[in-house]
């Protein structure tokens, strides 16, 4: 095992900086439901009155688990797969200490989210990051990949839609990444928490699921279904591991909430999800144009790559500073808080989640402007 513990820099930033924030920018879970949008009508509200507070099933409701298998899989055979989890925090958390263990060695993608990444650290895995290139769009370089898999590869973890760059895998992108960990037996972890946030179609991003016996895929309620609140997500992952996986949670977690499944049972009703999702992707279509315009700006200073997905979009600026600096700037100078680049393993970027209300956006923005001219004078 490591002699130090990697600490998850995001969410200490997050953690440290957002009660003192008054323009946050930080959040990748923006304008959640209340929930009256979705108890929004007097029978699912008395089911939910009436409903015991007893222990639910470990795994989820037969329900949950069939809803959510349709949402990978597009039926409910594999409801049996399924393992419903406090966010996927959780299953990510549980599908790497299942996995990785001390020596192993894991491959992950930068920029990107940086749970893995450090929890496999923390499991004392060798982890090689393969660097995406705003260049090429963010888009994996599939043979530098290859030149990094070898024999004895444990896992290759990806992020799709990817969290900072917004990048959807494409069905070949993913196909190439299956043959590749096929050809050593790497497992692959698919974090597909942004799937249904999509920008420029309504078509829900391909997944990883169902595609090769090693693939364990992880999504969560707190992206397009705009409820991070409720702490609920999930994994599903093949026979040969839910037994072990199922272990894990069990000594984590227990089990999700009761109300948060009854929730999610109701969000993920195929009606209720469509609502949910063209609400999200409706403000996101939205607030792109403006936070797109606002780069636009400042041509001689930012640049972005437009994502594909996402509510978050990684700016590139181009001054000769740390990223953590800026982004301290801007917290200590103007009260905003966004992501700064090293907490994604990419620098000289900063992300913004800039699906909020278009007055809320515009506001941070400003302050943001301000700021970034004081910097570059
Ligand atoms: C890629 C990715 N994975 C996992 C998570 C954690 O999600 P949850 O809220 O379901 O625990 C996040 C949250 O930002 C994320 O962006």
């Amino acid at each position: 095992m490591p002699m130090t513990f990697t600490p998850f820099e995001l969410l200490e930033w997050q953690g440290r900086l957002g009660p003192t924030a008054t323009h946050s920018l930080a959040d990748s879970g923006c304008r959640p439901i209340r929930l009256r949008d979705l108890v929004n009508s007097e029978q699912s509200l008395n089911q939910l009155l009436d409903s015991e507070l007893s222990y639910p099933p470990t795994c989820g409701t037969e329900h949950l688990r069939a809803l959510i298998a349709q949402w990978h899989a597009g039926n409910a055979d594999h409801a049996s797969d399924v393992i419903v989890t406090v966010g996927a925090a959780e299953a990510n958390t549980v599908v790497v200490e299942n996995l990785i263990r001390p020596g192993d060695h894991v491959v992950t993608m930068s920029p990107g989210y940086r749970q893995v990444w450090g929890a496999a650290h923390n499991r004392g895995a060798v982890v090689v990051d393969v660097p995406l290139d705003a260049q090429r769009g963010w888009r994996p370089d599939i043979d530098a990949l290859a030149d990094v898999v070898r024999p004895g590869t444990r896992a290759i973890a990806v992020t799709t839609p990817n969290n900072p760059a917004g990048t959807i895998l494409t069905e070949e992108e993913i196909q190439a990444i299956v043959s590749i960990a096929d050809r050593v037996g790497a497992w692959i972890l698919s974090d597909e928490v942004h799937r249904g946030t999509e920008l420029y179609t309504d078509e829900v991003s391909p997944t990883f699921w169902g595609r090769y016996d090693r693939v364990v895929s992880v999504g969560s309620l707190s992206k397009a279904f705009g409820m991070p609140g409720l702490r609920l997500g999930w994994l599903i992952a093949p026979p040969t591991i839910t037994p072990q996986l199922r272990q894990r949670h069990e000594y984590t977690t227990v089990s999700a909430a009761g109300p948060a499944m009854a929730l999610a049972e109701l969000a993920l009703t195929p009606a209720t999800r469509t609502r949910l999702l063209n609400r999200y992707r409706g403000f996101l279509r939205e607030s792109w144009t403006q936070m797109q315009q606002w780069v636009d700006t400042h041509d001689q200073l930012l640049s972005v790559v437009p994502p594909q997905a996402t509510s978050l979009a990684f700016v590139r600026y181009h001054l000769d500073l740390p990223s953590t600096e800026v982004a301290e700037a801007l917290h200590a100078r103007a009260g905003v808080l966004v992501g700064a680049g090293a907490h994604f393993g990419t620098e000289h970027h900063l992300r913004f989640t800039y699906g909020q209300e278009p007055a809320q956006l515009a506001a941070a923005l400003e302050k943001t402007s301000q700021v970034l001219k004081e910097l570059s004078a």
